[in-house]
């Protein structure tokens, strides 16, 4: 079998028990979780409103996983400092939300954090045309970003095929190993056309926190097995 790389579950805690944040990261991780995806929306750039950097600081102590922030707000550079110092380990921003795409990922980099960059159904790839040296991670949304509990848009798939390539190319130049997430819509599923049109990282809301604590690492697990599988 082919040289497969490992596959991050990203569980987005915007479908956690708010009322109990810290022992919900804390079950997600014994549960198999390999990152925490935290959705910041402000009401502007998406019609939700959700997590701010207080929150992210409150919840820092209670697990050691890499806590991935998706920043859906507007304008996001009066906050990429904030979100660095509460304790954010990757922090990706969309490019509409920005004045200077590149300024904001050396700026995250500047901060000692991963700089992530997040595409809608909308976005064209083009939007990585002069930033592959300054990105860690591309996200590729597989909804419209606001609310978890969406139908993953299949169109996407060739989005992350390509890019796909993109990454691969700029490998072989020596760059450093870019990650490919894809967010909304995974499940068992789509997971796994996710991953073999070449993601690595997978978030996922509803499938990992669906039927409470008990079920956690099974939701977890199935979700890594459907990759694994052959057909
Ligand atoms: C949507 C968020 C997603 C969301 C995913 O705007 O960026 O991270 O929580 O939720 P599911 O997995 O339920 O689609
Ligand atoms: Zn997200």
């Amino acid at each position: 079998m082919a040289n497969l790389p490992k596959i991050n579950i990203a569980p987005s805690i915007l479908s956690a028990d708010f009322a109990k944040l810290g022992q919900e990261i804390h079950d997600i991780e014994l549960a198999g979780a390999d990152w925490i995806h935290i959705d910041v929306m402000d009401g502007h750039f998406v019609p939700n409103l959700t997590i701010g950097p207080a929150i992210v600081k409150a919840i820092r102590p209670h697990t050691k996983l890499p806590f991935d922030v998706h920043l859906m707000i507007s304008p996001a550079d009066p906050y990429l400092e904030a979100f660095a110092n509460a304790g954010a380990d990757i922090i990706s921003i969309h490019p509409e939300a920005v004045s200077n795409v590149s300024n904001s990922l050396i700026k995250l980099r500047s901060l000692g954090k991963k700089a992530g960059v997040v595409l809608n159904p909308e976005t064209p790839i083009s939007s990585l045309e002069n930033i592959m040296d300054s990105v860690d991670l591309i996200l590729v949304m597989t909804v419209n970003p606001g609310f978890g509990g969406q139908k993953f848009i299949d169109s996407q798939i060739k989005k992350i095929q390509i890019i796909r390539q993109k990454i691969d190319q700029h490998i072989d130049r020596g760059g450093t190993k870019i990650d490919l997430s894809v967010d909304g819509g995974i499940n068992v599923n789509t997971a796994k056309l996710a991953v073999s049109a070449g993601a690595n990282i997978l978030v996922a809301g509803t499938a990992a926190f669906i039927d409470g604590p008990s079920k956690y690492a099974r939701n977890i697990a199935d979700l890594r097995n459907s990759t694994m599988s052959e057909t």
